[in-house]
């Protein structure tokens, strides 16, 4: 069964506040996208799929697919302006059906073990999301006020990958496409959630690792850099 790769890398970094783009900011002297993109070429995945912001293909191709020498990406495209956006103009270029695994290019620290887990699991179950179990006391807050306090032991964060039977995912993201609302397709900020709502899908959480950031805020630079100075299961 095939596995195709979409990494994602149109989003606008907008809580970064820096002059370039979070995805081609440096962390020990290659761009955040390499990263993601070397962690997927030593999986067990077959083809990667990047999409980029509006004319930035050729860039993407010269100076991370080319430069080092990336074998597996069969295509780049161009992104929407909303996550999802981009996640349906990647799964649009997938021809077969197969295993679809999609990874935000944010998340640098992925390691191959986790994706080839994930896929796994999805080729066992059709939907997977990795995540670890959150180590703080959430509470939900409404107007400044606490308004609940889940507990702990059911609360898991949601990462990426999250990978999918190719005909699900395809089948949520068409359904949301023509049903749904511009304002509620918002609120869906992960994949797991459209396939459950329009799949009506639950996904099986995979367990993660620590490591395994999202870069968000201009401190995430800071200890993505750290993490990846150090060696791959030193801080789990
Ligand atoms: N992304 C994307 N297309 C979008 C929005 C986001 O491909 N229209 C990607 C980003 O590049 C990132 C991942 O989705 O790798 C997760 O999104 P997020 O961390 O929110 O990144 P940004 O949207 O770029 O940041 P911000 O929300 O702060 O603007
Ligand atoms: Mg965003």
């Amino acid at each position: 069964m095939k596995t195709t790769a979409i990494v994602l890398a149109a989003g606008k970094g907008s809580r970064m506040h820096s002059n370039i783009q979070k995805q081609y900011m440096e962390l020990m002297g290659k761009p955040v996208l390499y990263y993601s993109i070397k962690a997927f070429e030593e999986s067990s995945a077959d083809e990667i799929i990047i999409v980029t912001g509006a004319n930035e293909e050729g860039f993407c191709k010269k100076h991370i697919v080319d430069k080092y020498n990336f074998k597996k990406v069969v295509k780049i495209v161009e992104g929407g302006s909303e996550r999802y956006e981009s996640v349906y103009n990647g799964l649009c270029l997938i021809e077969d059906s197969g295993i679809v695994a999609v990874h935000d290019s944010a998340r640098p620290l992925i390691d191959t073990e986790t994706i080839d887990k994930s896929i796994e699991c999805a080729k066992l179950h059709g939907a997977c999301v990795v995540g670890v179990p959150v180590k703080d006391t959430i509470k939900v807050v409404d107007n400044n006020t606490v308004t609940d306090t889940p507990p702990r032991s059911a609360l898991w964060t949601a990462q990426t990958p999250q990978t999918f039977r190719y005909e699900i995912i395809k089948k949520a993201y068409d359904r949301m496409n023509a049903i749904g609302k511009a304002q509620k397709n918002n609120a869906m900020t992960d994949d797991a959630m459209i396939v459950n709502e329009y799949a009506d899908m639950p996904a099986v959480m995979t367990e993660g690792t620590y490591r395994n950031i999202k870069i968000t805020t201009p401190e995430d630079i800071v200890i993505a850099e750290a993490l990846v100075q150090t060696q791959a299961g030193l801080c789990n």
